[in-house]
């Protein structure tokens, strides 16, 4: 009676070690597209103009500063440049506060586009709600947003990140469902509207997917990131230039993190500094980009702000069958930065699909000689592909077998993430499903801060044990 009560001691104590030490990786087999790969149609009500003559649509806000005290107010009107102008305040119905924005327009081959605002508040105080208020007369606009708290290591915030969204209904549904969180600023990593799918790139694409979203982004900042569909180099129309529509109509701070390029910029918020990469400008060695991000970085203080976000759209790690490999030679130029300054998590969109990695690094090959696979580095991050918002190209369900064994989970289906940064040391992070209608969190994970929480000296606590509990991934 008592060997094989020892066999089984012995047998679960080997099965608990394996779990500890061999890096193994999940594939979900649960694919769910909800609904068809095509978009709302023009002229739905997801898509409807609001009341009155020449009235303010398409309305959202980013973050307009380095550190979370100024927000860029952006609009479109249709008919006529009208009014730059926004009236806010503390109190609603009271807006004693005003500042005065511009207004520029564009042409994308036979498209003109509509009187694109935007306008500078500054001199915001953290933590506090304002009312806004735009557009004049019988066609004003109210709406209201929160700034972060001030810059502090402890200072809690939500973040969720959504890539790759288009305008079908699957793309509702993933909005609909973020909204639903609590989150307080969405990181975007790329490709909003996909207008670019359209014959002549189809401006009016890009005004519907402005109102589609206005119910999030006229309340909350969304940190933009560009991705290839707003390149729009369409040569065969005569347009030379790139991302032109995507530039006239997503203003970004990025002069305030001393960018030359609003494609690539910096801002910190609460207790994140959050850097936006761009995957289509130039960034090998020399170039403005590199240059930037190697000052970027050195401006980091991880004891102001713990957790250091990178977010780009093309993955620098993916397994999935569709765009491979497409982000090698940004690792190659990025990838020991990232490691060297204990980058907490890189997000990215692009393939259209759920993707987590383990801490891995593949650093110490060059062309001569060294490891040419990625292995566990305890401070490298986390990589995470979220390009699964729902957009009319469909999901990439083919990933690559076997399953790397940098990849941790992955599963072809819709859905967002949610960050919860709870203080120096934790957070919470969940990636949440679209699954018939309903938000199911499907991929848990917590995260000990890079800085904070991987060396002893600085940490308040003891260590916690890194143990893995009911199927909640911790790093
Ligand atoms: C606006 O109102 C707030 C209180 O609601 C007050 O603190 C502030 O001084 C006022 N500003 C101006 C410019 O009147
Ligand atoms: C912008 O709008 C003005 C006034 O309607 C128009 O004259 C001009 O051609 C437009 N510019 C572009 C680039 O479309
Ligand atoms: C290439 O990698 C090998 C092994 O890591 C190392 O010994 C060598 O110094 C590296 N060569 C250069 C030029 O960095
Ligand atoms: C940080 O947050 C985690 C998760 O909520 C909590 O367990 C931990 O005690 C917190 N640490 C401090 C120093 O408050
Ligand atoms: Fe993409």
């Amino acid at each position: 009676m008592r060997i094989p009560l020892l066999c089984l001691l012995v047998r679960s104590f080997i099965l608990l070690c394996f779990v500890e030490i061999v890096l193994s990786g999940f594939t979900s087999s649960f694919i769910r597209s909800e609904w068809p790969s095509t978009d709302i149609p023009l002229d739905s009500p997801e898509f409807s103009t609001p009341e009155g003559y020449n009235a303010p649509q398409q309305v959202h806000i980013t973050q307009g500063d380095y550190d979370g005290k100024a927000v860029i107010v952006s609009w479109v009107n249709m008919i006529e440049p009208g009014s730059s102008e926004v009236l806010y305040g503390k109190l609603k119905n009271q807006y004693n506060l005003s500042a005065q924005g511009t207004h520029t327009n564009y042409t994308f081959y036979k498209y003109r586009s509509g009187y694109i605002h935007h306008c500078l508040l500054s001199g915001l105080e953290h933590n506090t709600k304002y009312y806004y208020k735009i557009g004049t007369g019988n066609s004003a606009r109210e709406f209201w947003f929160e700034t972060p708290p001030e810059v502090d290591a402890d200072a809690s915030y939500t973040f969720g990140i959504i890539g790759d969204l288009g305008q079908t209904y699957n793309s509702l549904s993933t909005l609909e469902h973020y909204m639903k969180t609590g989150g307080q600023t969405v990181l975007f990593v790329g490709d909003l509207s996909y207008a670019d799918r359209y014959h002549d790139n189809d401006g009016n694409r890009w005004d519907s997917w402005g109102r589609l979203v206005e119910r999030s982004v006229a309340y909350q900042p969304w940190i933009w990131s560009a991705g290839n569909h707003e390149i729009e180099y369409k040569p065969h129309l005569g347009e030379f230039s790139t991302f032109r529509a995507y530039i006239h109509r997503y203003a970004t701070p990025h002069v305030a993190s001393k960018s030359n390029s609003p494609l690539w910029y910096a801002v910190r918020r609460a207790s994140a500094h959050i850097i936006v990469l761009s995957s289509y400008s130039p960034f090998v060695k020399y170039t403005p980009q590199w240059l930037w991000l190697r000052e970027e970085l050195k401006q980091v203080d991880r004891e102001k702000t713990p957790w250091l976000i990178v977010l780009m759209h093309a993955p620098l790690y993916n397994s999935n069958g569709v765009h491979y490999m497409e982000g090698e030679s940004m690792r190659a130029a990025f990838e020991r930065w990232l490691v060297h300054y204990k980058v907490d998590m890189v997000f990215a969109g692009h393939v259209h699909a759920y993707e987590r990695s383990y801490r891995v690094s593949n650093i110490n090959y060059n062309i001569t000689s060294g490891n040419r696979y990625p292995v566990p580095d305890k401070s490298a991050p986390v990589y995470i592909t979220v390009g699964d918002g729902g957009n009319q190209e469909g999901l990439a369900s083919r990933f690559l077998e076997p399953q790397p064994e940098y990849s941790a989970f992955r599963e072809a289906s819709y859905g967002h993430s949610v960050l919860e940064l709870k203080n120096r040391t934790h957070a919470f992070y969940n990636w949440i499903r679209n699954d018939d209608g309903k938000s199911v969190p499907t991929d848990h994970v917590v995260f000990h801060n890079q800085y904070w929480a991987s060396n002893t000296r600085r940490r308040l606590k003891k260590k916690q044990p890194n143990r893995q509990i009911n199927l909640i991934a911790t790093y």
